[in-house]
C-alpha cells in the first residue's frame, strides 16, 4: 500500500499521471525524461544526482521538474547534485556551484562568485560583463533590480520582419498521423532561402514529426515541395541533395570506426569528390585526426561531424532537431556561427529547439507549435517576447523593451 501511494505521489509530482498506460516508446523525449526521474524518485534516495535532467525538456516542463526538485530539497531535505549546461535555467536555485574548467581542477563556491570567474556565460553573466558588474546576478529579478537602480537607458533594438521570399520549401495541408494520434495537423509552411527559423513548442507538440516529414522520411499526407521536388518520392541519395535532417540523437547516424571513414562514406553516398566532407568539417572549425573514433569526440565535435556529413550534398534546406542539447556555451556559439554562415550561403535552416536563448540569438523567424499546429509565426522578437514561457532572460530583465540578447543590450547602451 505504502509503495502504491508513493508511486501515485511521484506520478503527480512529475506531472505524468495521465501517461501511465502509454507505452514508453510512444512518449516524446521530454515525457520519457520525466518518467525516468520519477522512477528514481520512487526509491526515495537521500542524494539525487542528475545529469542534465532538463536538457530535453521544453521551458515549462523544465520549470515543473525544477520546482519538483526544489520541493524535494526544501521540504524533504534531499541533497541534489545537478549537472547542467544551461545555467540560466538552474542557477537561481543553486546553493553552491562546482565548476570543472576541464583541466582537472574543481572550483567550488557560491554561484555568484564562481560564475564571475568562470568561462561559462549564461545570459546574466554576459550582461554583468556588458554592464561591468563585479558580480553575476543569479536571477532575472536580481538583475532587474540592479538595472533599475542604475537608471540604465537602453535603446530598443530594431528587429526587421523576416523576409517572405524566395521560398525554397513549401508544404500545404501537411499531416502526420500515428494511428489515431495526429502529430502534425494541416501545416502550411513556407521556408525562405538564406534564413534561420526556430521551431519551438512543448514536448510532444509535433516538432520532430514535422521535421521527419519535411525530410520525406515519414508517411504523411499533404504536399511538400522542396526546390521543385517532393522528398518523399526521391531515392535516399537524391533526397540528400534536397533536404537533410540532423536528428535529435545525432550520434545515431555515426556507426563507422573512425572520423575519416565516416567522411569518406558521406562523400560516396552524396556523390561528391573525395575529401568534400572532411573539408566541410574543417570549415566548421573542427580539427580532429582522421583515425579518431567518433565515440571519442565531444558532443560539439560529434554534432559538427554529423552536420558535415549531412551538408556534403549541399542541400538547400537543412533541418536540425534540438541541436544544442548537451552543448556548452562555447560550442553553442560555434553552432550559431555555423548556422549563420549556412544562411548567408543561401540555405534555409529550420531548428527545433527548447533553448530560447539560442533561438533568440540565432534566428530571425520563430514558429511556435502546439498540438500539431503552428500557432504563432513571426519575427523571433515578437514571438518570444509575447509569451512569458518562451521569453529569453534579457527580455524579462528589460521588459517591456524587446531586448533579446546581452549583445543587443551592449549595442543599445548610450
Ligand atoms: N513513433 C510514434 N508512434 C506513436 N506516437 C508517436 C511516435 N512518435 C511521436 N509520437 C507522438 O506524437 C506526438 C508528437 O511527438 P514529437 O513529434 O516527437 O513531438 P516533439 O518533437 O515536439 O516533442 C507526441 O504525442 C508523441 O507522443
Ligand atoms: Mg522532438
Amino acid at each position: 500500500m505504502a509503495m502504491r501511494k508513493r508511486v501515485e505521489e511521484t506520478l503527480d509530482l512529475m506531472g505524468i499521471a495521465d501517461l501511465r498506460r502509454r507505452p514508453l516508446v510512444e512518449l516524446s523525449g521530454g515525457q520519457q525524461q520525466r518518467v525516468a526521474i520519477a522512477a528514481v524518485l520512487a526509491a526515495q534516495p537521500r542524494i539525487l544526482v542528475l545529469d542534465e535532467p532538463t536538457s530535453a525538456l521544453d521551458p515549462t516542463a523544465a520549470q515543473d521538474v525544477l520546482a519538483a526538485i526544489g520541493t524535494l530539497v526544501h521540504d524533504v531535505g534531499l541533497t541534489v547534485v545537478l549537472a547542467e549546461h544551461r545555467l540560466e535555467r538552474v542557477m537561481q536555485a543553486a546553493d553552491s556551484m562546482l565548476y570543472l574548467p576541464g583541466d582537472g581542477r574543481v572550483v567550488y563556491g557560491p554561484p555568484g562568485e564562481v560564475l564571475a570567474h568562470a568561462r561559462i556565460t549564461p545570459p546574466l553573466a554576459e550582461l554583468a560583463r556588458v554592464l561591468h558588474w563585479p558580480e553575476v546576478p543569479l536571477s532575472v529579478r536580481e538583475a532587474r533590480r540592479r538595472v533599475a537602480g542604475e537608471d540604465l537607458l537602453v535603446t530598443a533594438p530594431v528587429h526587421p520582419a523576416p523576409p517572405s521570399e524566395p521560398v525554397v520549401l513549401s508544404t500545404r495541408d501537411l499531416q502526420v498521423r500515428y494511428g489515431e494520434l495526429i502529430a502534425v495537423n494541416h501545416v502550411d509552411l513556407d521556408l525562405v532561402r538564406g534564413t534561420v527559423t526556430s521551431l519551438l513548442g512543448r514536448n510532444g507538440s509535433g516538432k520532430s514529426s514535422m521535421l521527419w516529414a519535411l525530410q520525406g522520411a515519414l508517411t504523411c499526407s499533404g504536399t511538400i515541395d522542396v526546390a521543385g521536388q517532393d522528398p518523399r518520392l526521391l531515392a535516399a541519395a537524391e533526397a540528400r541533395r534536397v533536404v537533410t535532417l540532423v536528428p535529435q540523437t545525432a550520434a545515431d547516424l555515426l556507426y563507422l570506426p573512425s572520423v575519416g571513414a565516416e567522411c569518406a562514406q558521406a562523400d560516396a553516398e552524396s556523390g561528391v569528390a573525395p575529401g568534400t566532407t572532411a573539408g566541410l568539417l574543417r570549415t566548421l572549425g573542427i580539427q580532429v585526426p582522421d583515425d579518431r573514433d567518433p565515440r571519442d569526440l565531444s558532443e560539439g565535435q560529434r554534432l559538427a561531424l554529423v552536420l558535415a556529413i549531412q551538408l556534403a550534398a549541399r542541400p538547400p534546406v537543412l533541418l536540425l532537431d534540438e541541436p544544442t542539447r548537451g552543448l556548452d556555451y562555447s560550442a553553442k556559439g560555434e553552432l550559431r556561427a555555423i548556422v549563420r554562415d549556412l544562411a548567408a550561403d543561401g540555405r534555409a535552416v529550420l531548428i527545433s529547439t527548447h533553448d530560447v536563448e539560442f533561438a533568440a540569438a540565432t534566428s530571425r523567424r520563430t514558429l511556435l507549435m502546439a498540438d500539431g499546429e503552428i500557432i504563432a509565426d513571426g519575427s523571433t522578437a515578437k514571438v518570444l517576447t509575447s509569451s512569458p514561457a518562451y521569453a529569453p532572460q534579457m527580455a524579462k530583465v528589460f521588459a517591456p523593451l524587446p531586448v533579446l540578447t546581452p549583445h543587443e543590450v551592449a549595442e543599445g547602451l548610450p
